[in-house]
């Protein structure tokens, strides 16, 4: 049975893929601000560089697979900070786990999107450009400047919506890049992402004002199947994403959305 690293393994999605890993045998590393084996704060260079040291410990240098998971929503006040943990955290991990990734021989990888990315019209693609480059205190200071400059009705609606839905894209855009580099794609490293749209967790009843209680037909973007997503619904494509046999895909980013992405945009893929 293999060993897997999850973060966000406290709440939500990620408790729900450590859940399922575990129940099918595998060692499960979970990472989190608390109750977790590695607690690490993702959202800063001091709180990842533990985090990996402590998961190459426990691990003894092997990985089969990760599943970056943790994260933030829109409705976080601070935009900088949320650059930095979806963004900036999930890539440091994974660069940082990539040669115990390869040790094994068949590692996977999953980075947590979001259909946002595509969904929201609010997108600043030069913000994007610097998370891209690397650049976290470029991309600070450039998340904060466009929420100070923003309108107040979208500040009430999601303080940092902006923020959330470029650092979705950015990490989106960062998994296709880097996913077919000869230092994953040849070591036998797979890299995916998946969009999930509205999922019933902490996360999703704090960001959306109680809309995420009521009937998703009043939901702000559609929802065709006319629920929303459980956890579990999105951490079994995770867990087929970790699989050794899932060995054709990479630099895929899957839409677990129910539909969303799809009502609003159907014609693009
Ligand atoms: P959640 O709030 O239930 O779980 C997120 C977990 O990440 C929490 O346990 C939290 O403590 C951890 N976390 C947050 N900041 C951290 C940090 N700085 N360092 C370490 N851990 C940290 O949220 P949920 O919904 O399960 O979210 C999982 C991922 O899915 C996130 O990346 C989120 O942005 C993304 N997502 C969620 C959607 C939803 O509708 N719930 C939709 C699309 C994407």
């Amino acid at each position: 049975m293999g060993t897997f690293a999850v973060t966000g393994s406290a709440s939500g999605m990620g408790a729900a893929t450590a859940a399922l890993l575990e129940r099918a045998g595998h060692s499960v590393i979970g990472v989190d601000l608390r109750d977790a084996h590695v607690v690490a704060d993702l959202g800063t260079p001091d709180g990842r560089d533990r985090a990996v040291g402590e998961i190459l410990e426990l691990s003894g240098g092997r990985l089969d697979g990760v599943a970056a998971i943790a994260g933030v929503g829109p409705g976080m006040k601070d935009a900088a900070a949320v650059m930095s943990i979806n963004y900036f955290g999930p890539v440091a991990l994974l660069d940082g786990l990539r040669g115990a990734l390869a040790a094994s021989g068949a590692g996977r990888a999953v980075v947590m999107s979001s259909n946002s990315a595509s969904t929201v019209p609010l997108v600043d693609a030069e913000l994007a450009a610097l998370a891209l480059a690397g650049d976290e205190d470029g991309a600070r200071e450039r998340a904060r400047a466009g929420q100070a400059a923003a309108p107040q009705e979208i500040i009430d609606f999601a303080p940092s919506i902006t923020a959330y839905a470029t650092s979705k894209l950015a990490v989106a855009h960062w998994v296709r890049r880097t996913a077919v580099t000869p230092a994953w794609a040849r070591e036998g490293v797979l890299l995916n992402a998946i969009a999930p749209g509205a999922v019933l967790t902490p996360l999703l009843r704090d960001s959306t004002g109680g809309a995420a209680e009521g009937d998703p037909d009043d939901f702000p973007t559609p929802m065709p199947l006319g629920r929303f997503g459980e956890p579990e619904d999105v951490a079994f494509w995770v867990h087929q994403f970790l699989k050794p046999e899932a060995r054709f895909a990479t630099g895929a980013v899957l839409y677990v959305d129910g539909g969303t992405d799809a009502a609003m945009r159907p014609d693009a893929h």
